[in-house]
């Protein structure tokens, strides 16, 4: 195991009608003028909105609204954002949704407190400073709620990126699993595979024995198996959405990643995909990580072998861990079939004839240097031939 710091401070709070604490959980943590930040109207349709701004109002904290939040979220509101942060003085953000509206949260509340762009954090900056975040999540899917993270796409040359800093991490996130009931069954299922993908992501690593963390996916995977289709066939089920809303942030605030090296390119690889179609991210990874598995299996055979065994249930054939590692592969496919998620380009809306742009912009795009890197290092061509793997 790689040595590691590990700094997660957010404070959760679980469970049915938490939403009403929003009020009092914004003084705690400081806040005294806030930005309510939100969607494209599911949380104003629900009255989520309404029982959030009536809690900021029962502690006296006066607020702002600022929705339209898109998936997928774009830098233009950011720009917004961070102006009618300047303007009203605001010293709080609480984003009301999903991963797109805490995103952009995040980018607003590093770039009111930014001299230069806030895009030079979406580039390699790390983000030191920002305005405090809160979050009510209502999407059990990218796990912003307690990470670090946050990812904008940039109108001009329409680039997905990240940046990263625990400063943005959220000073309290409230998860309310009865909020995610009104989600339509292609957003559930996209929530289910980006939480899966996140738990493989950490799995495939280059660095050995890090039995507690593999131990950890594992649970979390077996979790998402188990859980995933009884939501998808009911989706009042509040038990089986409690279980998937907490898999989800502990699949990504890193508890299960801390000293081991991880991969992210099929997120980098999806990033792309989410950028020129504006489909899904999960959709877009349920394509992506069957292609990418495939093609890098063999720089860890057992790697792919062990989860296939111990997550898929699959016989190991130890003559043949090659044939074992795809079989767990190909459930994984299948499971992301099973819920409704697309199984190849055409299904999420590509075209082959833009491979060679996803490329360029994968691999060139705002100053990448021809390739990227994680469980292994994958060129140009390298990338081309997995985008052709998903036709
Ligand atoms: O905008 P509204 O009207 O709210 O509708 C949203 C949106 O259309 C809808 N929705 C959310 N909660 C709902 C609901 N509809 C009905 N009832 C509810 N309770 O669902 C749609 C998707 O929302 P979005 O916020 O985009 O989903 P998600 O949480 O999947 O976020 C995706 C974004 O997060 C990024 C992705 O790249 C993508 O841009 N990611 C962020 C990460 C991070 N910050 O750590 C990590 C992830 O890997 C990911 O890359
Ligand atoms: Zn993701």
């Amino acid at each position: 195991m790689d040595n590691f710091t590990f700094y997660s401070p957010t404070c959760f709070v679980f469970g049915r009608d938490t939403e009403s604490q929003a009020g009092a959980l914004v003084r705690r943590f400081g806040g005294s003028r806030v930005l309510i930040h939100y969607g494209g109207g599911s949380a104003v349709r629900s009255g989520l909105i309404g029982r959030v701004e009536a809690s900021l109002k029962a502690e006296g904290l006066p607020c702002f609204l600022l929705g339209g939040v898109r998936p997928n979220p774009r830098s233009g509101l950011v720009y917004e954002g961070i102006e009618l942060c300047k303007k009203e003085n605001i010293d709080f953000i609480l984003a009301v949704g999903g991963g797109s509206a805490i995103d952009s949260a995040k980018a607003i509340a590093a770039g009111t407190v930014y001299d230069g762009d806030f895009w030079d954090f979406y580039s390699g900056k790390r983000i030191e400073n920002a305005l405090p975040v809160g979050t009510v999540l209502t999407i059990a899917a990218a796990g912003s709620e307690g990470s670090p993270d946050s990812v904008i796409t940039r109108e001009d040359g329409m680039f997905k990126r990240g940046a990263s800093g625990d400063a943005i991490r959220p000073k309290f996130s409230i998860l309310n699993p009865a909020l995610t009931q009104t989600l339509p069954p292609y957003q559930t299922a996209a929530g289910i595979t980006d939480i899966m993908a996140h738990l493989y992501e950490r799995y495939l690593t280059n660095t050995r024995e890090v039995e507690v963390t593999d131990r950890l996916i594992e649970a979390l995977l077996l979790t998402m198996i188990h859980e995933g289709p009884r939501v998808i066939e009911d989706p009042d089920n509040y038990d089986a959405r409690a279980n998937i809303m907490w898999a989800g942030m502990m699949a990504h605030n890193n508890s299960c990643g801390v000293g081991r090296s991880q991969d992210w390119n099929s997120h980098n690889i999806e990033h792309e995909l989410s950028a020129l179609y504006d489909c899904a991210h999960g959709a877009g990874l349920a394509v992506t990580l069957p292609a990418v598995f495939t093609y890098v299996m063999n720089h860890d055979i057992m790697r792919f072998a062990k989860v296939a065994v111990r997550v898929w249930g699959c016989q190991m054939d130890f003559d043949h861990p090659e044939v074992t590692a795809r079989e767990g592969i190909e459930k994984l496919r299948r499971f992301f079939i099973s819920i409704g998620m697309p199984r190849n380009f055409e299904e999420l809306g590509a075209r082959e004839e833009d491979i060679p742009v996803l490329v360029k912009a994968l691999c060139r795009g705002d100053g990448r240097p021809g390739s990227i890197s994680g469980f292994v290092t994958l060129d140009e061509a390298d990338c081309e031939k997995i985008y052709r793997l998903m036709l």
